[in-house]
C-alpha cells in the first residue's frame, strides 16, 4: 500500500494545527514538512521552532526534508524538536556519510534525496547506509510545480538497485504528484508520494487522500 505523504507547504499556515489533524485523520502516512533557508532554493519556510510545535499534534511521523546549505549544522535541532526522518541533499552535503551518520546518531531516520538533474548513480555509495531515498520531480523551492516525466526512470532505476542489493529503504517521491502520476510513479517503485498542492488545495483531503491511494491500484 502507497503511503501519502502530505507537505504542509500547501497548507494554510494560520491554522497548522487543524490543517494536520485534517490529513492525519484523512489517512496520511507521513507528515511532510519542507525547510528551506533562502540560499539553497530561492525560499524560506519553516525551521525547527514549527517542528517543535506541531510534533505534539500528530502521532504520525514527521518527514522532514532539509533544503539548505551546510544541513550538518541544524540536524541536531531538527531531531530535536522531534523529526523522524530527516532527509539531505546530495547536493547540499559536503560530506554526505557524515551527514548520514550525524542523523542517526541523534536517533531519527535517515533519508538522501536528489535534483531531477543529478545522476542516480551519485547515490549508490550512500544507498546501503539510508532509511529513505527521495526523488524530487519538479526543483525544489516551491509547491505547485509540473511533474518532470524523466523521474520515472529514476524511480525504476533506483528500484532495481534495491532489489539487486537487498536494501530496504523506501523510495519517495516530491514534486507535482496527482492521481496521473501517483500511479506511474507507484508503477516504477516508489513506497512514499508527497503531496502538497493535491492535497491541501482540494476543499476534502480526505477524499484527496483516497484518490491518489484508490488512483494507484487501477
Ligand atoms: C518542493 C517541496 C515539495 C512541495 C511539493 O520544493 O519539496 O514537498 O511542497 O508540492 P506539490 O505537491 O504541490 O508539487
Ligand atoms: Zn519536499
Amino acid at each position: 500500500m502507497v503511503k501519502i505523504a502530505p507537505s504542509i507547504l500547501s497548507a494554510d499556515f494560520a491554522k497548522l494545527g487543524e490543517e494536520i489533524k485534517d490529513v492525519e485523520t484523512g489517512g496520511a502516512d507521513y507528515i511532510h514538512v519542507d525547510a528551506m533557508d533562502g540560499h539553497y532554493v530561492p525560499n524560506i519556510t519553516i525551521g525547527p521552532l514549527v517542528v517543535e510545535a506541531i510534533k505534539p499534534i500528530t502521532s504520525l511521523p514527521l518527514d522532514v526534508h532539509l533544503m539548505i546549505e551546510n544541513p550538518d549544522n541544524y540536524i541536531p535541532a531538527f531531531a530535536k524538536a522531534g523529526a523522524d526522518i530527516i532527509t539531505v541533499h546530495q547536493e547540499a552535503s559536503k560530506h554526505l556519510h557524515r551527514s548520514i551518520q550525524l542523523i542517526k546518531a541523534n536517533g531519527v531516520k535517515a533519508g538522501v534525496v536528489i535534483n531531477p538533474a543529478t545522476p542516480v548513480e551519485l547515490l549508490y555509495p550512500i544507498l546501503p547506509e539510508v532509511d529513505l531515498v527521495l526523488l524530487m520531480s519538479v526543483n525544489p523551492g516551491f509547491g505547485g510545480q509540473s511533474f518532470i516525466n524523466s523521474t520515472i526512470q529514476r524511480i525504476e532505476q533506483i528500484a532495481t538497485f534495491r532489489k539487486e542489493h537487498h536494501l530496504d529503504f523506501e523510495i519517495e517521491v516530491d514534486g507535482g504528484i496527482n492521481t496521473k502520476t501517483a500511479k506511474q510513479c507507484v508503477d516504477a517503485g516508489a513506497d512514499v508520494l508527497v503531496a502538497g498542492s493535491a492535497v491541501f488545495n482540494h476543499a476534502n483531503r480526505r477524499e484527496a487522500i483516497n484518490e491518489i491511494k484508490d488512483a494507484v491500484k487501477g
